[in-house]
């Protein structure tokens, strides 16, 4: 069992149950029924979720060094309201990263801001949006590990595990969605729809 260096604390995962699994859909809001087909996730499902994910991370870095590492910018939403319920000491450092997307598919990867934050010998957090491919995650996770981080575990609020290409693993997962290019609650498509307070489901054809 690992300890945290320095105490007799384990390291451990604290249960954080199941990530929840999206079927049901709610109803749009009429100004944006024209390009949303679905609302996946509410804001109150969000809530619910980043609470549960931030009090297992809490429980689990009692005693530790803790780094956390969101990426830009899909993260904003999620990082504003999963730090205010981190209830114990850490420090925040972001690191960007731009896929050069073609519509809904990433390619190239680069970085487009780097730590600047001391990782080495700290316990390192990633945080994303959404783990898709894998690609943004493998290439970020092995940046971050060539930093000696002490720890390095990865949180993500939504997976899409059918759309898997590189064998990635997050430590934390709020919710696991179908294939479907969602927007809103700091993702985008094309830079838009960042706003939203929900997670939606966007109309095929607005990005086909
Ligand atoms: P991956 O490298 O294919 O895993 O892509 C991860 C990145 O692509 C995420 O950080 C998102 O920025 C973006 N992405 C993947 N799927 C979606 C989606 O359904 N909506 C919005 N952005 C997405
Ligand atoms: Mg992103």
């Amino acid at each position: 069992m690992t300890t945290i260096p320095g105490t007799s604390r384990p390291f451990t995962s604290h249960p954080l149950g199941a990530p929840r699994r999206i079927t049901r859909r709610n109803v749009v809001p009429s100004q944006w029924q024209g390009e949303l087909s679905a609302v996946l996730i509410s804001e109150r499902q969000l809530r619910r979720r980043v609470l549960e994910l931030a009090r297992a991370i809490t429980r689990d870095y009692v005693g530790a060094d803790l780094l956390v590492v969101p990426l830009l910018t899909g993260t904003l939403m999620f990082m504003a309201d999963l730090l205010r319920h981190l209830s114990l000491p850490l420090r925040l450092d972001f690191v960007g990263v731009s896929s050069y997307r073609e519509g809904t598919e990433s390619r190239d990867l680069v970085f487009t801001k780097e730590l600047r934050l001391e990782a080495k010998g700290r316990d390192v957090l990633l945080v994303d949006d959404i783990l898709d491919t894998g690609r943004t995650l493998a290439a970020v996770q092995a940046r971050l590990a060539g930093l000696k981080p002490r720890s390095l575990r990865t949180c993500v609020l939504l997976d899409k595990p059918d759309r898997r290409r590189q064998a990635v693993q997050a430590d934390y997962v709020g919710f696991v969605i179908p294939n479907e290019f969602v927007v809103g609650y700091g993702l985008d498509f094309a830079e838009r729809y960042r706003n939203l307070p929900f997670v939606a489901v966007l109309r095929p054809e607005r990005y086909a």
